[in-house]
């Protein structure tokens, strides 16, 4: 067998991972190719038995890699991400062009990673397919609109999601109320005349805060949705990352928060699975992960895909707020009972549905 090829940031938690399920399945161990590599035109997918699988990861959070497509700057500093959204689907273009060129197989395919990587896409292609996801407002070019926008539709809590953004960086809670009240609740902490990512979750409530905070994100793109209020447990709020692999649901978690945003940087934490599935009732649970694979499927070149599944207060709506394409950082999580995947992290689940072929088919 020859040796898989990821390309990602050598040494960080990702390749390890990957690394590790491919020396349990007895094989060869990867090749990492770095994202510098591929931005900056090194790209060679030969290998010396022959070209093996693809698999291409997060750029993640490396500086480095940060300054080469989002350009110079505070790596700390939310926005930016038009430019890096170019520079990343530039990088794509060139996987796929040289895995052209070599004769390899990518396991998840471009397009999907780029539409997956851009939150109006995502949605819209979800949508088209009749996948359950909140209600989305026409696109807003800066606090204005956004307001008129809201004002048109009815919808008084809405999220403001950066297009290109990922770990909840700028992510808006936003509610308004009469008499001009506005709360705001964000990870964006003010710096000088812009933002930057913090580890708490503050509010803004004064109009001229929201509406500068807005602006300064929305050149870069926003993707404006309903406000989903979530089903909590034991006084938290929860939703689930949902892993499907080949096709399947094969891994979920539970992500409690006492805000709005459950991402585990933000004070989010791990919840009782077992307890959800009972919350949820066997059908719910069925309908849950049914959804996901049907999220899955809208994007066929890929084998693994992260869904963001939210559960609302009732309980009985579900509805896809993200497909995330490098989703599938789970330490320490096994394959759901009963399933393909049942005492397999992630990784290993999906080397060995690689090396089954049982893949969906991937274009380049
Ligand atoms: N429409 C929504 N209603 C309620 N909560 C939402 C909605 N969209 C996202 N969230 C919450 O916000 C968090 C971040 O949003 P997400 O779209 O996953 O962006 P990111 O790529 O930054 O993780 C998620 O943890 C989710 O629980
Ligand atoms: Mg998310």
């Amino acid at each position: 067998m020859t040796a898989f090829t990821v390309i990602g940031t050598p040494g960080d938690r990702r390749t390890a991972f990957f690394s590790d399920a491919c020396r349990a399945a007895a094989l060869p161990e990867p090749r990492v190719v770095s994202w510098p590599d591929v931005l900056g035109g090194g790209l060679e997918l030969d290998g010396t038995d022959g070209p093996g699988p693809v698999r291409i990861d997060s750029p993640g959070e490396d500086t480095e890699v940060d300054a080469l497509l989002r350009g110079p700057g505070d790596p700390a500093r939310v926005g930016g991400g038009a430019r890096w959204y170019r520079t990343f689907t530039r990088g794509l273009s060139r996987i796929a062009a040289e895995a052209e060129r070599a004769g390899a197989r990518l396991l998840n395919d471009i397009d999907d990673i780029a539409v997956m990587c851009d939150k109006r896409r995502c949605h819209a292609r979800l949508l088209a397919a009749g996948v359950p996801v909140p209600d989305v407002l026409p696109a807003v070019r800066d606090y204005a609109e956004l307001r008129a926008r809201m004002d048109e539709s009815g919808m008084r809590r809405v999220f403001v999601k950066p297009a290109h953004g990922s770990s909840a960086s700028g992510v808006i809670a936003l509610q308004t109320a009469p008499r001009g009240r506005i709360k705001a609740v964000t990870s964006a902490a003010r710096r000088g005349d812009g933002y930057v990512n913090s580890l708490r979750v503050r509010s803004y409530d004064t109009e001229s805060e929201v509406a500068h905070l807005v602006d300064t994100l929305a050149p870069d793109g926003l993707h404006v949705e309903r406000w989903l209020p979530k089903a909590t447990l034991d006084g938290r709020v929860f939703d689930l990352r949902v892993v499907v692999i080949a096709g399947e649901a094969t891994h979920a978690v539970v992500r409690t928060s006492r805000s709005p945003m459950t991402n585990l940087h933000l004070g989010g934490a791990r919840g009782d699975l077992d307890a959800v599935r009972r919350a949820l009732g066997d059908d719910g649970w069925r309908r849950a992960l049914d959804v996901c694979a049907r999220a899955a499927a809208c994007f066929p070149g890929s084998l693994m895909v992260g869904v963001d599944l939210l559960v609302g207060l009732g309980r009985r709506q579900v509805a896809v707020g993200e497909v995330n394409a490098f989703g599938d950082l789970l330490p320490g999580i096994t394959g759901l009972p009963g399933g393909v995947a049942e005492g397999l992290d992630t990784y290993t689940a999906q080397v060995r549905a690689a090396l089954s072929g049982n893949v969906p088919a991937c274009t380049t």
